[in-house]
């Protein structure tokens, strides 16, 4: 997909589609959309007279452009009026993903807000998602070339556009959130701990440093706590470290280290699951994804950054040598913990690798994790929800995501609760009782980080269980565009 950006009026551009949002407040066609009505003969005002859109009803409608340069119009649902990076993603990303299968060449795509730069780029970013096929990956015989096109090029049209070069920007983001998103929606027998070492040793041809350590050297380590959940499964857990150019060159009081989950299979373990829909636990690693996928976009708009990005990948199975309920591991700092619960294995992982990367030189850190079925239950699949310690280091990780789109709530860090985790055998267990048990999980990591830290539970906004107007059932990119945005701040306050 092809970006461009242009200040000029919208019944002007030249396109095969041009899509217009409509918002709430525009039940009397007033100001500019009243405008562009007159301009393209009113069909606009007709289309909604005759109920072919209807902002209560539909998502989208195509329809004819009558009278102005562009050959048809998408109207586009954007719910309230008003400007902001997460209105703009979603807009584009329903255009074109409505678009799909379309011989449509050229999108022009209206920022009626006008929009600054965080809204162009986060546009972008929006309609390269709207044409995400997840069945793309793996093929279907049933899909013809023709019903997978997407939209080769894309104008966005408005006020304040911006230079080629914030453009250009926008697109390594976008494609970064893409590229993040496709490994999060990969099989598990495909996308195993030792692939996904494969996938990161590829960013050495960006530049970057990649080591990935084996069981051996986490055991001498002490890494008892991630080798635990990983001894059950026939495929052995690795840990992955992905060092940007910049992160050797800056100085040592300013390293930030973006740690990501990756539970290639989380089926429970000895305290498996229900069978229920567990095939959506293969995107249990969409946070190493995330963390990946960041590294490998920055190490090519930004390689100076100071980034390093941890992944410890493990599937966590039951068989024959699986951890069991009662089993004692001592965690690389130190503290022993008695795993009550298999299926709390992501905060066993997590404890390690925040550790390691700590030693490593990490001065701030922020973890991306699926931690809970609880952050779904609270938050739904919109809304990323994070920890902070100080709050302050989190209001900078808030200002990335809303930036860009992000949809990002603070809970509170209630280390009150840190007796839930009390234990008769070791420094603490690892799963709380339920309530409170979003919060709690927090609670049990900030027990293995020393330095500014922010902890990002994508249990429910990793992916969609279902097709959306925005975006298909499956892996989303969450938080890909908002670790690169906070990197970018980050090397800028340098
Ligand atoms: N990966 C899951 C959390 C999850 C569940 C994310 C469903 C997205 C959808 C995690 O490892 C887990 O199993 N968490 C348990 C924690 C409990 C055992 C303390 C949970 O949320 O039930
Ligand atoms: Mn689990
Ligand atoms: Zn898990």
């Amino acid at each position: 997909m092809r970006f461009r950006a242009e200040s000029t009026n919208p019944a002007s551009v030249h396109a095969d589609v041009l899509a217009v949002p409509i918002y709430k407040e525009d039940a009397e066609l007033t100001g500019d959309l009243a405008e562009l009505n007159a301009a393209a003969g009113g069909v606009i005002s007709q289309a909604i007279e005759w109920g072919e859109f209807n902002i209560l009803e539909h998502y989208s409608a195509l329809i004819d452009a009558g009278t102005i340069a562009a050959d048809r119009i998408l109207l586009v649902n954007a719910v309230r009026r008003g400007r902001g990076p997460w209105r703009a993603r979603r807009l584009a990303s329903t255009a074109t993903r409505r678009l799909q299968g379309k011989g449509v060449e050229r999108l022009a795509l209206w920022l009626r807000d006008g929009e600054d730069e965080d809204g162009y780029t986060a546009a972008i970013v929006g309609a390269l998602q709207g044409a995400y096929r997840p069945y793309a990956h793996y093929g279907r015989v049933r899909d013809t070339e023709a019903m997978l096109r997407s939209v080769p090029e894309v104008v966005l049209v408005g006020e304040h556009a911006p230079s080629q070069d914030v453009v250009d920007r926008a697109a390594h983001m976008a494609e970064g959130v893409e590229f993040g998103r496709g490994l999060a929606n990969r099989a598990t027998n495909d996308l195993y701990p030792e692939k996904m070492a494969e996938v990161a040793r590829e960013l050495e041809a960006d530049g970057c440093t990649v080591e990935v350590l084996d069981v051996d050297q986490m055991r001498a380590l002490g890494m008892e706590a991630l080798l635990g959940v990983g001894q059950g499964a026939a495929h052995p857990p690795v840990l992955i470290g992905i060092r940007l150019p910049g992160w050797e060159k800056a100085s040592p009081e300013r390293r930030l280290a973006i740690v990501g989950k990756g539970v290639c299979f989380d089926s429970g373990g000895i305290s498996i699951k229900p069978s229920e829909r567990m095939e959506e636990m293969k995107h249990d690693k969409s946070g190493a994804a995330a963390v990946i996928a960041a590294a490998r976009t920055l190490a090519r708009i930004a390689p100076d950054a100071p980034v390093m990005a941890v992944a410890p990948m493990v599937e966590n199975m039951p068989g024959g040598n699986a951890q069991r309920p009662g089993d004692v591991v001592k965690a690389m700092n130190g503290k022993t913990i008695e795993v009550t619960n298999t299926d709390a294995e992501g905060r066993l992982i997590l404890a390690d690798a925040l550790h390691w990367a700590e030693q490593q030189g990490a001065t701030h850190l922020v973890d991306v994790a699926t931690l809970t079925g609880a952050a779904s239950v609270a938050f739904g699949d919109l809304i990323s929800c994070y920890f902070a310690k100080p709050r302050e280091w989190g209001l900078e990780v808030q200002r990335a995501a809303d930036a860009t789109g992000e949809w990002f709530w603070e809970m509170p860090l209630a280390t009150e609760y840190r007796p839930a985790y009390d234990s008769a055998h070791a420094d603490m267990v690892n799963s709380a009782t339920r309530d409170g048990s979003l919060i709690k999980s927090a609670v049990f990591l900030s027990e293995f980080a020393t330095v500014p830290w922010v902890h990002v539970d994508i249990g429910g906004s990793a992916y969609l269980t279902a097709d959306r107007a925005a975006n298909p059932k499956g892996a989303l990119g969450t938080t890909v565009s908002t670790l690169v945005r906070l990197a970018l701040d980050y090397s800028a306050a340098l």
